[in-house]
Formats: structure tokens, sequence, C-alpha cells
């Protein structure tokens, strides 16, 4: 089995109120995206990475080398991260096989490592309806309803017992991926490709991921992932 990375990196990082895209934003003296691309490239298992980006973005060249050895950038992102991940996978028609596997990872997770990869892949195995990082919820979940005066209240708690909060990589066949996602109903509702993947009637492995693993979201969590980027790997 071969298996091949593809990163979605056309997204404009709204809530980080920052200056350009997150990705670009540097994390530990490298620029986001680096951090992730760098974990593929360092993995033996992976074949070739391929970075999907704005066709308007004028940073990716400085971030990633035309001569970089293992990774090929796709000019082909689109409105929501689906359409991004879509329209990579359709660039990719004739070059990959249906039976090779495609780990879709947020170039906003800076903390992958190629011993996650590894822990992804293995997890996995020959699984047909392929598998995610994801971590066992830690808080006490409430389902909010609206409230008095606009505010929200707490209508329920949902029992934390069996949810988990979903990582990156993400990986599917390309054929099942390229699938569930051409025939999702709603783009803007599809935050992950496992819920793609699941509209199906596939149920993906959950795979104990790591909190190293963090989407950058909000400023602070760039000073979280640079304090898990400065500990040895596990
Ligand atoms: O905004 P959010 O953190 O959910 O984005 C997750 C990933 O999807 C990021 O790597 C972002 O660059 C990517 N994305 C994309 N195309 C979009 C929106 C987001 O590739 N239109």
């Amino acid at each position: 089995t071969k298996y091949f990375a593809l990163l979605p990196a056309a997204g404009v990082g709204a809530r980080m109120a920052a200056n350009g895209p997150k990705q670009y934003l540097s994390v530990g003296g490298k620029p986001m995206l680096r951090h992730a691309v760098d974990a593929f490239r360092a993995s033996p298992l992976v074949a070739h990475t391929y970075v999907v980006v704005s066709p308007e973005d004028g940073v990716i060249d400085s971030v990633l080398p035309a001569d970089l050895d293992g990774v090929t950038v796709l000019r082909c992102g689109g409105a929501t991260r689906m359409d991004s991940v879509l329209n990579g996978l359709r660039a990719l028609d004739g070059q990959l096989a249906d039976g090779d596997m495609v780990m879709v990872h947020d170039a906003a997770r800076p903390g992958l490592t190629p011993a996650l990869i590894a822990r992804l892949i293995e997890g996995v195995g020959d699984d047909p309806a392929g598998g995610l990082l994801a971590l066992p919820v830690v808080d006490t979940m409430k389902r909010s309803a609206p409230g008095a005066e606009g505010v929200s209240v707490s209508a329920a708690t949902v029992p934390r017992n069996g949810l988990w909060s979903a990582q990156t990589p993400q990986m599917f066949s390309y054929a099942l991926l390229l699938r569930a996602l051409g025939s999702a109903p709603d783009a803007n509702a599809i935050t992950d490709d496992a819920s793609a993947v699941e509209m199906l009637g596939y149920a993906p492995r959950l795979i104990e991921g790591h909190p190293r693993n963090l989407k950058v979201t909000l400023p602070a969590d760039i000073r979280i992932a640079e304090m898990y980027l400065a500990e040895k790997e596990d």
C-alpha cells in the first residue's frame, strides 16, 4: 500500500485576527505549515506530500521552495476546507490509484510527528473504512438552548463517555475519500473528512492522537504549540 499526505492550506484564518493566513504564522521560528509538511517528509512511510493553496497565494514559494523533495504544491484551493480537499483530490486524478491511502492533515496542526503518522497507519491497518487521530473528550459537555435576554443556557449534559475530539491526519483510500466528499450535501457542514465518509455508512477507526497535535485557532495556541515543539518527540 502507498500512503500520501494532502494538506489543505487555503484558509484565511479569520479567527486568528492576525496579519495574513494562519498557516504562514511563525511557530518556533518556522512557518506553521512547514512543521506539518516536514513531519510527512521525515516519515519513511509517506510516498509524497501534496499541499493545496489558494490560486492567489503569493507566499507559498518562500515556505516550500520548488526544489524541496517529496512535496508538490497544488494551486486549487476552494471556498471551504472541503472544496480545497476535493479540488486537490481531483487534481491528482491519474496520479493516485483507487486503493492508495490519503492522509488529509490541517496545515494548522504543527505538532504532528512521524511517530503519530506511524500510529495512524498501524492503527487503521487494512480497514476499508479508514480512520483518524482523535482524543477522548475531557470536559463535561453541555447542550445549549436559547435563554432569556439572548443568553445561552445549559439545557442538558451530553455524557462525555464515548465522545472524542477529532484531530487530523484522517486517512482513507483515494477512491472512498473522493466519493465521500464528492457526494457530501453541504460543504459548509463538513468540518472534517471523516464526517463525509460516515455519511456513506462507514465507521472510520478512532486512533488515539496526542495533545501536541492541537489545531492552532486562537493566538495563544501558538504558544502552546511552541511548548510542545520544544519537547522531545514521543
Ligand atoms: O479554519 P480551520 O482551522 O478550520 O481550517 C482548517 C484547515 O483547512 C486549515 O489548514 C486551512 O488552511 C484549510 N482551509 C482550506 N481552504 C479553505 C478553508 C480552510 O484549505 N477554504
